[in-house]
């Protein structure tokens, strides 16, 4: 079968195996959470979790030998697609792992000379703000830069926070739950001229935009491959060549004694294929996610009052879409939609105490009790769904507004370190 032709029978099986389940299961649009693994990432993984079940650091047989050539061909697919070298990919259990690898790692090593500050931002996600938290009891000095009303942060506060004490300058590339994108390259030639190293999570951001290692000046890079049509528990770490980094787990000196412990092969091939194909596809798959977005948007707009769109519209991932409904409680918005599969995180009360740490960080211009939902379109939605999702939500928010339902409750915590303003 010509290759073409081959790929859009993976693409329909993959659509069909979705939709078959959507009969009876609500529409999954919750592609930032986690994506399904492309039949296409699956097939080369089964024969690793078989056959082929060679250690790949025991190279002294053929099947040690093959698991070892799979994961340096899959090495070299992750690091094509960010334009970096394959010796400067080191495989982990997913995006958290690269995030503390990289935060712990550089910083520890960064303090033996004499550099003890950190700058990140509020909103990062938790594997960013936690080891920070971790390395303030080190005896680090951590500053969380603010974000504006449309998610971004200021180059001017980060000239503000910079100081030649700066050891890292660690920025998320595009935000988890409202989907806004940094302006990384900008901020990465920033901390340079202080001489800080720069990482950036890119766990949604990677295969879905342009990320250029070299044009961006990224020091460091974490990835994930369930967000990428691959399989969960893996990721890795891009580290430039010649950063210093003191590794946080001990074992058997795989992965340059960097990250310790046998690496999954069959795991590693579905982040490899994974990645090729985002590679290849990312141009006409963005397009496609921001038109199913945008007509997503566009019917909602049309037919609901009081929507508002929660961070910057044009700066972001394709199809990601975080929306406020005001006069509906988060709660209720959320267990009256059926039909669909969203995300809330967040819910919102006319106090704002029980908003997610991420939409409380956006300056807001009202107390509105709204209920937010982030909506996130991927490879197997089709315009159907679009449809139907975008009737489920205006009568559910219809008639909860009929009702004149308000309240709910959420236990989201902001995050407990210094804000720089
Ligand atoms: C921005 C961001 N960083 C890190 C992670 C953690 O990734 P993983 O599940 O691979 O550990 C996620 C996953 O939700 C994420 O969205």
């Amino acid at each position: 079968m010509a290759v073409k032709s081959k790929l859009k029978v993976y693409i329909f099986v993959g659509a069909v195996l979705l939709s078959t389940k959507m009969d009876a299961d609500p529409i999954y649009l919750d592609y930032q959470a986690s994506t399904p693994v492309d039949p296409r990432v699956l097939e080369p993984m089964l024969p690793y979790f078989t056959k082929e079940c060679g250690n790949p650091h025991s190279t002294t047989h053929i099947y040690g030998i093959r698991a070892h050539k799979a994961i340096e061909k899959a090495r070299n697919e992750v690091a094509r697609v960010i334009n970096a070298e394959p010796q400067e990919i080191i495989f982990t259990s997913g995006a958290t792992e690269a995030n503390n690898l990289a935060i712990l790692g550089t910083s520890r090593a960064l303090k033996e000379q004499g550099k003890s500050e950190i700058i990140s931002v509020i909103i990062e996600h938790k594997s960013v703000l936690e080891p920070l938290k971790a390395l303030e009891k080190e005896g680090f000095k951590i500053l969380l830069l603010s974000v504006q009303k449309n998610g971004i942060i200021k180059i001017e506060d980060l000239k503000k926070a910079l100081t030649p004490k700066t050891a890292l300058v660690s920025v998320m590339a595009a935000n988890n739950e409202i989907g806004v994108l940094q302006p990384i390259r900008e901020i990465a030639k920033l901390s340079h001229e202080y001489g800080a190293l720069f990482h950036t999570d890119a766990a949604q951001a990677f295969g879905k935009i342009a990320l250029n290692v070299r044009k961006d000046q990224i020091d460091l890079l974490s990835l994930s491959g369930h967000k990428i049509y691959g399989p969960k528990g893996v990721g890795a770490l891009f580290i430039r060549k010649g950063i210093p980094l003191i590794p946080i787990s001990y074992g058997g000196g795989q992965e340059k004694g960097l990250r310790p412990g046998t690496v999954p092969t069959p795991l590693c091939v579905g982040l490899g294929k994974a990645s090729k194909i985002a590679q290849e596809e990312l141009s006409s798959e963005s397009q496609r996610l921001l038109n199913l977005r945008n007509k997503l948007l566009d019917l909602l707009q049309k037919n609901l009052t009081e929507v508002v769109i929660n961070g910057d519209l044009s700066k972001r991932l394709p199809g990601s879409l975080s929306l406020s409904f005001k006069g509906v409680d988060s709660h209720s918005l959320l267990s009256n939609l059926k039909g669909i599969a969203v995300s809330g995180g967040s819910a919102c009360t006319s106090d704002r105490s029980d908003l997610s740490y991420v939409i409380r960080a956006l300056p807001h211009d009202n107390n509105h009790p709204s209920a937010i939902i982030r909506l996130s379109i991927g490879r197997f939605t089709r315009e159907e769904d679009i449809d139907k999702a975008a009737f489920e939500i205006i009568s559910v928010v219809k008639s909860l507004r009929k009702k004149g339902l308000k309240g709910g409750s959420c236990s989201c915590q902001p995050p407990e370190i210094k804000e720089f303003k």
